[in-house]
């Protein structure tokens, strides 16, 4: 039976996960878990937010659910995101957004797939203090991370009969970092002759993305802008309690949402567990259990385009309980 390491994380992370774990065995998900700690709560026992035997669990069962880790803001310590995305070579950060039933936007036929390079640009945290008044941080850009990203993002293109893959850059300041970047995706999409290509400066897409997101499919990108721009794609179709993750390399795969730890709505009961639940579903897929995850998907179609249950992020007044009982009571 496959097992699969679950980290509830911080903030909101427990909330979502438990509804989340509860949709699943309502589905009659075969997954079995195994349960291990990071992040804030487990400092003071571990001396560390990312014990050494939560790396171990990944490794072993390949495959691993995650609620958000909180990083503390200009101190402490290093991210556990940014680190167990680089211990684990999780190169490849996966994030399909979607126009969801009855949710209320400004857009529609919004339809996107942000592919991040998970590994590498100013996220390898090098940083330093030059003088009082004075710091640095050094943005690493190589050939062979971006190459390998670019033949991901145009091999999903190819396995979903997707049509358009769009570079995003800034490699007209950053001339030999981006422009490296630039470069890799304009060769590897020279072996995709039946996928469109094309590049766009990073503000300028910011721009475009909110004038006519429905204009683009799969954007590909460099670690920050990545981060950047999914929140603001979470942001077209109604949030970041929607829009799911996955973070893949060769050796495992770890599946969260974009959102973080959420610590303003934190044990409040009014997280919304959609965007964890779809990032299970995209792990359902991953692990040919296409049948479970699609059953689903169309309970929380439903539940949405029923407006009975809905968390406050979506205009509602449902508690994270009362939409998950709804989600469970659809399967
Ligand atoms: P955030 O994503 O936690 O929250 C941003 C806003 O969206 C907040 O108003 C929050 O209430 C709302 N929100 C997020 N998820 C929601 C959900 N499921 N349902 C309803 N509303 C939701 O971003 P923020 O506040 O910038 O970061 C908080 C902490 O999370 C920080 O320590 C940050 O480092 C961490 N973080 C962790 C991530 C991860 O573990 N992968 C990703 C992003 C942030
Ligand atoms: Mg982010």
């Amino acid at each position: 039976m496959q097992k699969v390491t679950i980290i509830p994380g911080d903030g909101i992370g427990p909330e979502v996960m438990g509804a989340t774990l509860r949709i699943l065995a309502a589905a009659g998900s075969p997954l079995e878990w195994e349960e291990v700690e990071a992040g804030e709560k487990v400092i003071e026992r571990e001396g560390t937010p990312l014990p050494i035997s939560v790396l171990d669990s990944i490794k072993r069962n390949k495959v691993a659910l995650k609620g958000p880790i909180t990083t503390p803001v200009g101190k402490g310590f290093k991210s556990v995101n940014v680190t167990l995305r680089k211990e684990l070579n999780l190169y490849a950060n996966l994030r399909p957004v979607k126009n969801l039933p009855n949710v209320r936007t400004r857009f529609e036929n919004v339809d996107l797939v942000v592919v991040r390079e998970n590994t590498e640009d100013l996220y390898v945290g090098i940083e330093r203090q030059v003088e009082e008044g004075r710091a640095e941080a050094i943005k690493i850009i190589s050939a062979d991370a971006s190459r390998r990203i670019a033949h991901f993002a145009f091999e999903y293109a190819k396995m979903y009969n997707r049509k358009k893959v769009t570079a995003v850059h800034k490699a007209n300041i950053l001339k030999l970092t981006d422009g490296l970047f630039l470069e890799c995706c304009k060769e590897v999409s020279r072996d995709y002759p039946q996928v469109n290509f094309d590049e766009k400066i990073v503000d300028n897409m910011c721009m475009q993305l909110v004038q006519f997101p429905e204009s683009f499919d799969i954007l590909v990108m460099p670690n920050l802008y990545g981060d950047i721009l999914s929140d603001l794609a979470a942001g077209l179709v109604g949030g970041l309690g929607l829009v799911p993750g996955a973070n893949i390399g060769d050796n495992a795969a770890v599946f969260e949402a974009v959102h973080g730890s959420a610590p303003d709505i934190a044990g409040m009961n009014k997280a919304n567990p959609i965007a964890l639940l779809l990032s299970a579903c995209m792990m359902l897929d991953y692990l040919k259990y296409q049948d479970i995850s699609q059953r689903i998907r169309a309970a929380v179609d439903q539940v949405l385009l029923e407006g009975q249950f809905i968390t406050s992020d979506l205009g509602g007044s449902s508690s994270t309980n009362e939409i998950t009982e709804a989600i469970m009571a659809k399967l």
